[in-house]
């Protein structure tokens, strides 16, 4: 590790579509109340994209704020990669459109299909390009457009998401800040348990796949919730092992934000007491491969994360996937040129 190039974040930014959907919206459309939504969940409103847009304007927003952020203009970029279970189409690649939009010239792109797992999936991902020199700097973006493959008949699943990007600039840092170490991993046994089924090769689109309800998000809901509390802990635990530190080091953790309950279990489990946990899931429900993204550059925005912090950031998601990263803060920590 000791020769080893520190990696972290440079610049970041979120976007989130203006319109919110409040749990009363919800009540109006299925058999729900605000106040079952907010005991289960926490989630009190959401996001919903512009019927105009797609995911790859709201991650170019991101991008374009990430980039600002960090001082680094687009033909800098080497590599885009967007982390999203919701694609603008199968192809071309979300990253792809994200780089015309933003004439990143220079940079290659690709998607990496990791579910709420994205962003983490990516950050770790990119930290190997620049770690080797191959690379120098990075645009890591999660996006989603989740509100366009929810089932808005079905109650089970239709409350609890939202949508929104994030996105960091990722690039060489100050030795002793950056990424410290991380978990990733996946159980592909569990697949079933969050899909969207149809639409693919398996189950390409039919009539009957669409009176099917077959293109929308189908999801076991307690036993994604027993996984989810139980591979938080785990992964994150795993990260801390991997820097060599902890529990004891956590300054702030930045979870995924999937519901309130999964995450004050997974801090319980990591003996982390709430105030040092970043909660937003209340504003945007769950933005998958978006909520880590936004919810730290709202913790650093609102004072709750500081220079020299040590966050753990831990996500969960369909693959089934997990993935965490121990992060020394220190935006502004560049190696001198
Ligand atoms: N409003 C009112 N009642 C509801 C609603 C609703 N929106 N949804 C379900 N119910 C009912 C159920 O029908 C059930 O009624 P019944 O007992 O008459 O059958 C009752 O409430 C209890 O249902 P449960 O599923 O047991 O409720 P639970 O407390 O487990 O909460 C929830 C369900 C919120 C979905 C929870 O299981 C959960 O959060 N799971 C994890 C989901 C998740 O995080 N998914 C994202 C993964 S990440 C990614 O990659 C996208």
């Amino acid at each position: 590790m000791q020769n080893e190039k520190a990696v972290g974040i440079i610049g970041l930014g979120y976007y989130v579509p203006e319109k919110v959907v409040t749990n009363k919206d919800i009540e109006k459309i299925v058999d729900t109340n605000d106040e079952w939504i907010v005991e289960r969940t926490g989630i009190k409103e959401r996001r919903m994209i512009d019927p105009s847009m797609a995911t790859s304007d709201l991650a170019t927003f991101a991008a374009q704020r990430a980039l600002a952020d960090a001082g680094v203009s687009a033909e800098e970029i080497d590599l885009i990669i967007v982390g999203t279970a919701t694609p603008d189409m199968f192809f071309p690649s979300t990253a792809c459109l994200v780089q015309a939009n933003l004439k990143a010239t220079n940079a290659a792109a690709f998607d990496l299909a990791a579910g709420c797992s994205g962003f983490v999936y990516n950050l770790v991902v990119a930290s190997q390009f620049i770690k080797t020199g191959f690379y120098k700097k990075i645009l890591v973006i999660g996006a989603e457009s989740l509100t366009r493959i929810c089932d808005w008949t079905d109650r089970n699943t239709c409350v609890l998401f939202g949508d929104g990007a994030g996105a960091a600039v990722v690039a060489e840092t100050k030795a002793g800040y950056g990424i410290l170490g991380a978990n990733l991993g996946a159980d592909g046994t569990g697949g079933d348990l969050l899909k969207l089924p149809a639409g693919g090769t398996r189950i390409p689109a039919t009539e009957e796949s669409v009176q099917s309800r077959l293109h929308f998000i189908h999801m076991n809901g307690n036993e994604v919730f027993k996984f989810a509390v139980k591979v938080m802990g785990e992964s994150a635990l795993k990260a801390l092992n991997n820097a060599g530190l902890d529990t004891s080091a956590i300054d702030v953790l930045i979870p995924h934000q999937a519901n309130m309950r999964i995450i004050q279990s997974a801090a319980k489990r990591l003996k982390v007491p709430m105030e040092k946990v970043i909660v937003n899931v209340q504003k945007y429900g769950n933005t998958s491969a978006a909520s880590i993204p936004i919810a730290l550059r709202e913790a650093i925005d609102e004072g709750k994360v500081k220079n020299g912090d040590t966050l753990v950031l831990v996500g969960f998601g369909a693959g089934l996937t997990w993935a965490s990263c121990v992060m020394k803060w220190g935006k502004e920590a560049k190696p001198l040129a």
